[in-house]
């Protein structure tokens, strides 16, 4: 079964064709991270506007790359939650008229279960059940997914995102817009252990984490030596940021693991991509004999491939939307409604 997916929930309008779930057949993805650097970060109304104008030609490619025409076409699946609601809005309309005009079901997606999915086009093996972590700019979640479209939320951010805090770390520093994973990169050369920063922990709750102490420690650091006049190395900066990060999200992850007896985990969404992150799973993973799967580093990002692998799962579970379908800026993940 072919479907065409489409993503437009921040800054990437993307689209794919996708085969049975696993098979990616075509994925464009057009960024326009270029134009939202220059504000240091996404500017909505933007965003937007950019979408309005790649989406038909977005579309148009996927289709001809895949080698296929709508009549090959058996689902739309498009995000329709959790994202920037203007930004949604762009693919969530072009869905519902595409299938409105073909007669072809409309599948809404949520965001954060295609970051999951990701994994099934890297992994052709995996199925659930299994213990994920997502972590993206705007979510980080532990997650166990008891099947493709059943999900119960483990343990979630109090405050800011993994990736959020990655980004304001890194603009602090001067890096531009996404700034980790320019941070990831310059971390590389650094001493994690350089400068000592807090690990905040949430009471009563060990599984969610807190991010916004850690990122006003750093900021400080860094505006405090600024102050003083005094050199602080980059890279030391960021090694020890990315260590403090890393630290959190892996000794929650791995606790919740060992606590719910769950051996085989999973990681998703963008910040998966961090070096730091994928060598202490795996390091971790295979000490303790757990299984460790991660997307490949193309697919950590917003794509429109792994909407059409999750859409595919969702069109198997019956969830079909009518043209009355509508965009929702947050949606829980583990509780849908369309
Ligand atoms: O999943 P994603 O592409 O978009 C959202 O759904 O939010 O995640 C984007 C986030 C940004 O905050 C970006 O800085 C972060 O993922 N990111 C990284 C790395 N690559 C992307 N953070 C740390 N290390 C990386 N290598
Ligand atoms: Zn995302």
């Amino acid at each position: 079964m072919k479907i065409l997916a489409i993503e437009s929930s921040c800054d990437e309008t993307a689209a794919a064709v996708v085969e049975d779930g696993r098979q990616v057949l075509s994925s464009v993805v057009a960024s326009q991270v270029e134009e939202h650097k220059l504000y240091g970060g996404v500017v909505p109304e933007i965003a937007s506007r950019r979408h309005a104008e790649a989406i038909v030609p977005v579309v148009s490619q996927a289709l001809s790359d895949a080698s296929v025409t709508l009549r090959d076409i058996e689902a739309i699946a498009v995000t329709y939650a959790p994202g920037l609601i203007g930004a949604l809005l762009v693919g969530v309309n072009f869905a519902k008229g595409l299938s409105l005009s073909t007669g072809i079901p409309l599948v809404p997606t949520h965001h954060l279960r295609s970051h999951i999915a990701s994994n099934y086009i890297s992994n052709p093996d995996l199925k659930p059940p299994f213990l994920c972590l997502i972590v993206s700019g705007g979510h980080s979640h532990i997650v166990m997914v008891e099947d493709y479209t059943k999900m119960k939320i483990i343990g979630r951010t109090r405050d800011d995102a993994a990736g959020e805090a990655f980004d304001k770390a890194a603009r602090t520093m001067g890096m531009p817009y996404p700034g980790g994973i320019a941070l990831d990169k310059v971390a590389e050369d650094g001493d994690a252990h350089a400068f000592r920063l807090p690990r905040p922990v949430v009471h009563d709750a060990p599984y969610d984490f807190s991010f916004s102490g850690l990122k006003t420690a750093v900021i400080n650091l860094i505006h405090n030596a600024a102050q003083k006049g005094t050199e602080l190395n980059k890279a030391d900066v960021c090694a020890s940021f990315r260590y403090a990060v890393v630290d959190c999200l892996s000794t929650n992850f791995l606790k919740a693991a060992q606590d719910l007896g769950v051996s085989k985990l999973v990681i998703a969404g963008g910040v998966s991509a961090n070096r730091l992150l994928r060598r202490t799973l795996a390091d971790e993973c295979q000490r303790r004999g757990y299984q460790l799967f991660m997307p490949d580093v193309s697919l950590c990002g917003d794509n429109a491939a792994m909407v059409g692998s999750q859409g595919y799962y969702e069109f198997c579970g019956g969830n079909i939307a009518g043209t009355d379908l509508n965009a929702f800026a947050t949606m829980p993940i583990d509780a849908l409604s369309f």
